[in-house]
C-alpha cells in the first residue's frame, strides 16, 4: 500500500509545465497520486508574457516520477474542448481511471477601462472560464460513478475587484459562479467541486504593463496588498490548499471558496 494523503488517486492537472501547475502535481504526487498533466506548451499572441515549453512539461513529468509516482503528460490546449476530452481520455485509459481534476491553466492581460480590448476579453475568458468548464467537462465522465473532487483555480481577484486586469477579474469571478453551479448539480453524484483563491505567487505570470501601471495609480496599490505581514506567498501554499481538496479529508467539502491569500480580501 502506498502512503501518503492522495495515496494512489489519480488526478488531472492543466496548466501542469510550470508554475503553481506544477508546483500542485509535484505536491499531490508527494502525497502518493498519480498525474495526466496537460499544458499546451506554446505562447500565445496576446499576452506580453511567454507561456511554457514542452521541455517545462517533461520536467514536471520528471519530477512527478522521482516521488516514484505515474505521470502522462499530453500537449493540448483547454480551449478545445474536444482535443481535452481526448487527452484526458487517453490519461484515465493509461492511469486506469480518474478520481479529481484541478483545473490551473490561466492566463492574464493588463490594462485601463479605455485600452483593454474585445480580443484580450476573448482569450482571457476563452482559456480562464470556458477552459475550467471543458476541463471539468472532461474529467466528469470518468468521476461520476464514484464521485470526486474537482478544484477549479480562481483568485483573489475572483472575490474583490481587482483593478486594471478587468477580464482576468472577471474571469476568475466566473470561475466561482461556474463551480456553485456545477456542486449544486453534482452533489447528488458525491462529485465535489471548489474553487482556490491565491494572492500573489512569483510565477511566469507576469504582465510588466501591470506593475507600470500601478505605479501610475498609487490609489490602487493597496487593493493588491496582503493583510498578513508578506508581499507574496509560495506555490507550495497553494498546493497545500488544492491537496485538501483532492483528499478525502475534505470529503464532505463542496462550494467551498478557499482562500489562500494572506488576507488580502480582508482589506
Ligand atoms: N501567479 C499568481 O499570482 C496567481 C494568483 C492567483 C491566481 N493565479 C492562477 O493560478 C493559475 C496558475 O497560474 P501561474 O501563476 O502558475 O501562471 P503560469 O503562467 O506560470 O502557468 C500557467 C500555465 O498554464 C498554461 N496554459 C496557459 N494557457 C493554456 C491553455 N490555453 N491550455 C493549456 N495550458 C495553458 C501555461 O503554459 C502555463 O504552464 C492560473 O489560473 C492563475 O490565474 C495566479
Amino acid at each position: 500500500m502506498t502512503a501518503g494523503r492522495v495515496a494512489g488517486k489519480r488526478v488531472l492537472v492543466t496548466g501542469a509545465a510550470r508554475g503553481m501547475g506544477r508546483s500542485h502535481a509535484v505536491r499531490l504526487a508527494e502525497e502518493g497520486a498519480d498525474l495526466i498533466l496537460i499544458d499546451l506548451c506554446q505562447s500565445l499572441p496576446g499576452l506580453e508574457y511567454p507561456l511554457a515549453t514542452p521541455a517545462d512539461l517533461d520536467e514536471t513529468a520528471r519530477l512527478v516520477r522521482s516521488h516514484g509516482r505515474r505521470a502522462v503528460t499530453a500537449r493540448a490546449d483547454v480551449r478545445d474542448g474536444e482535443a481535452l476530452r481526448a487527452a484526458v481520455s487517453a490519461g484515465v485509459t493509461e492511469l486506469g481511471g480518474l478520481d479529481a481534476s484541478v483545473a490551473n491553466a490561466g492566463v492574464i492581460t493588463a490594462g485601463t477601462w479605455d485600452n483593454t480590448t474585445a480580443e484580450q476579453w476573448r482569450l482571457v475568458l476563452d482559456v480562464n472560464l470556458i477552459g475550467a468548464w471543458n476541463t471539468c467537462a472532461a474529467a466528469l465522465p470518468h468521476l461520476t460513478e464514484r464521485g470526486g473532487s474537482l478544484v477549479n483555480i480562481s483568485s483573489a481577484a475572483g472575490i474583490k475587484g481587482s483593478p486594471l486586469t478587468t477580464p482576468y477579474t472577471a474571469s476568475k469571478h466566473g470561475v466561482v459562479g461556474m463551480s456553485l453551479a456545477l456542486a449544486n448539480e453534482l452533489a447528488a453524484t458525491s462529485v465535489r467541486v471548489n474553487t482556490v483563491h491565491p494572492t500573489g505567487v512569483a510565477t511566469g505570470m507576469a504582465p510588466r504593463s501591470l506593475h507600470a501601471m500601478l505605479e501610475g495609480r498609487p490609489d490602487l496599490g493597496p487593493i493588491y496588498s496582503n493583510a498578513l505581514p508578506v508581499p507574496i506567498v509560495e506555490a507550495r501554499d497553494i498546493s497545500n490548499a488544492v491537496l485538501f481538496l483532492v483528499s478525502d479529508e475534505s470529503r464532505y467539502v463542496t462550494g467551498l471558496e478557499f482562500k489562500v491569500d494572506a488576507g488580502v480580501t480582508i482589506r
